[in-house]
């Protein structure tokens, strides 16, 4: 214990790894730690068809819940198809480093959820002071990532998902002291996970339903059932579970997605930070698979290893394995027992997005987030039936996981990950071992290394699938793949970039698919002469491209790309995480940017919201009628100590809080229409 920093070495540390971790591929700076190593598309009426379809079947799998409004037919066409028109008619905000939440003019925000507020009657008030585990577990947890509503039988109402990524100590208690503090370490526990809470529409806006049936707490110790291929591998077996099949929690859930029978799937992304010892595994092979997923060579940023020996590798050498899932859960059943689903792969699960193949197969996109790492599908060998909700939940279980290979010619390939697959016969034991170890799997089939992929998303509209890069300053690096490519064109991607990928006959089913750079990130006032053409051949760091989009005078600087969400009409709306890092680009907060991805307008991507100081925007997620907004700000005042001197949003105290709110337009029209 005597190694234990005193806070202000803590804060320091933590200084290091923001200023550091996009050099090493990590995601959260507060969790830096050791790195490892056009269109054929169905028309848009069959979409909305679908999409209708959808809500009816899950107003009748919550009971007989009021379809949402939905946008008529006339209403979409007039904004999203009629020749020359801007589907976007917000005056873009300019970029900030204001330590408050900016929204375009004609536009209002409500705080509806921040951490610590109670969802239970019996759940006590927030007390920064005063904070236990038990109180966590009856409250909204921390840093909320990934934000999702389902409909709610008899309407209105809704059900809104969030997940809570992790936790920051040093921003949550004063004094924080990891590693001592079993308190401490047991409330963070409870902070993690994700939450279910029930909303209702009222005259002031949206408000949280406390004490609902619905609501309910996920966190890091709650019973999960471990599914699919992987279940019962003998390295998921634990001394506490020699059977593989259960495991306690999920953490550092980010983002996440819903499936067309209404469940939530959240994603494990840096699981690794939460283990510790990796240097010390005994076996080898072990060693060596902890080491490609970047598992803390020493001790854990958090070092709840100090109380509970599941965390150590030394003392339980399997448990890593049981971390870095899509977990799915059912929303409407606060009894339903989360359920890891291992045919989707192991690895730093970014989201998971679903979309209906031709044939009806549900089709999963994930990105794994880190430098040089991959594009996964999942598509699932059964179709989805919508007149049976319960067959839904066994759909992700049986299927064919593949990894994405982009070719510089602009064609691409989903490369199955099966046992079957030549390339790797002879290297896995069995189906679970290759999902267990997927990312080696994927090294071995010859997948394409990405610059950090995080979100990948089909558009609802037109089908076409959208996946962000983050950034990637590394390339071309040491040992690392040489140089840049097609896919990943700048030697050094210090801003992020946008790939738009088009399956082949607009199948999600496909295991060909045509893509493109839709944009290239950064300020467009620099270089925005770049050529699609251009792209292929590689690319100095300040090129940037707008989708074709160039009047620089009227477009948005931005850099980060990382979570996207599809607005009714089928624009692409992209929130940042890293900004503030960005030199190139003035270093201004984190923000939220809406771009028209057809028509005229066309790449011409204009900023919507800026982000109070410290803080990512997470999310985003827009109801089925487009006129409500929710965002989750995730770590605002990131890099202070309590008392916080970086940002005292939302109420204005020395403790920021993380926190999710609602965007509406105030004369309640659509959103960025
Ligand atoms: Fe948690 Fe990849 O962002
Ligand atoms: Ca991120
Ligand atoms: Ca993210």
């Amino acid at each position: 214990m005597s190694q234990r920093p005193t806070a202000a070495e803590a804060a320091r540390a933590r200084a290091v790894a923001a200023e550091t971790c996009e050099i090493e591929g990590v995601d959260r700076p507060g969790l830096h730690a050791d790195a490892g190593a056009r269109p054929a598309n169905e028309s848009f009426a069959a979409v909305l068809g679908r999409h209708l379809h959808r809500r009816a079947f899950l107003a009748g799998a919550a009971g007989a819940a009021a379809v949402p409004v939905l946008l008529t037919a006339g209403e979409v066409r007039a904004d999203a198809t009629a020749a020359g028109s801007d589907p976007l008619a917000f005056a873009p905000i300019a970029p900030s480093k204001e330590d408050r939440l900016i929204t375009p003019e004609g536009y209002d925000h409500q705080v509806l959820i921040r951490w610590g507020d109670p969802l239970f009657e019996d759940a006590p008030e927030f007390d920064a002071g005063a904070q236990t585990p038990e109180a966590q577990r009856r409250q909204f947890g921390f840093n909320n990532d990934f934000v999702g509503v389902f409909p709610v039988e008899g309407g209105p109402n809704l059900l809104l998902v969030a997940n809570h990524e992790y936790t920051s100590g040093e921003d949550m208690f004063a004094p924080y002291e990891p590693g001592v503090n079993r308190a401490q370490a047991e409330i963070e526990m409870a902070a993690h996970g994700g939450s279910v809470v029930e909303i209702a529409p009222g005259p002031d806006g949206w408000r949280v339903a406390r004490g609902s049936r619905f609501n309910r707490r996920i966190d890091a110790t709650t019973p999960m059932a471990i599914a699919g291929p992987a279940a019962g591998h003998r390295l998921l077996r634990t001394a506490a579970d020699p059977e593989g099949r259960t495991v306690l929690g999920m953490v550092n859930n980010c983002s996440g997605g819903k499936t067309p029978w209404g469940t939530w799937l959240t994603c494990e992304e840096n699981f690794n930070y939460y283990f510790a010892n990796a240097e010390q595994a005994q076996d080898p092979d072990l060693k060596a698979v902890h080491a490609r997923y970047g598992v803390s060579r020493k001790e854990s940023p958090a070092r709840w290893e100090a109380f509970f020996d599941r965390f150590d590798v030394t003392k339980e050498p399997h448990e890593a394995f049981r971390f870095g899932w899509v977990v799915e859960i059912d929303p409407y059943d606060p009894a339903f027992q989360p359920v890891k689903r291992t045919a989707l792969g192991r690895m730093k699960h970014e989201a998971a997005t679903t979309a209906l193949a031709k044939d009806g197969r549900v089709a999963v996109y994930t990105g794994d987030d880190q430098q040089f790492d991959y594009v996964y599908k999942f598509v699932s060998s059964r179709a989805f039936d919508p007149a049976d909700r319960k067959a839904g939940f066994g759909l992700l279980d049986e299927g064919t996981l593949h990894v994405a290979r982009f070719h510089d010619d602009g064609t691409g390939e989903w490369l199955p990950l099966t046992i079957d697959n030549p390339a790797l016969k002879g290297r896995f034991a069995d189906q679970g071992e290759i999902l267990i170890k997927t990312r080696l799997a994927a090294d071995a089939v010859g997948a394409t290394a990405m610059d950090r992929p995080e979100d990948v998303q089909p558009n609802p509209v037109g089908g076409k699938v959208y996946m962000t890069m983050t950034n990637n300053s590394k390339r071309p690096a040491p040992g690392e793949p040489k140089g840049a490519d097609a896919a990943n064109p700048r030697v050094a991607n210090l801003n992020g970039h946008i790939i738009e990928l088009v399956e082949d006959g607009g199948d999600h089913g496909a295991t060909r698919f045509r893509w493109s750079v839709f944009l290239l990130c950064g300020d467009p006032a620099v270089d925005l002469k770049t050529k699609p053409e251009e792209i292929r051949a590689g690319l100095p760091t300040a090129a940037t491209f707008y989708a074709g989009y160039a009047d620089p005078s009227t477009l948005s600087k931005i850099a980060y790309p990382d979570n996207i969400a599809f607005d009714p009409h089928g624009n692409l709306w992209i929130a940042t995480d890293g900004q503030p890092k960005t030199e190139g680009i003035g270093a201004p907060n984190d923000a939220l940017h809406a771009v028209p991805t057809e028509g005229p307008h066309r790449g011409h991507l204009r900023q919507f919201l800026s982000a109070p100081s410290g803080a990512e925007v997470c999310g985003p997620e827009f109801t089925d009628d487009g006129r409500t907004l929710f965002c989750a700000i995730q770590h605002p005042g990131e890099g202070g100590l309590v008392p916080n001197k970086v940002s005292s949003w939302p109420d204005g105290e020395s403790l920021p809080r993380p926190a999710v709110v609602a965007i509406r337009r105030k004369d309640g029209g659509l959103i960025g229409g």
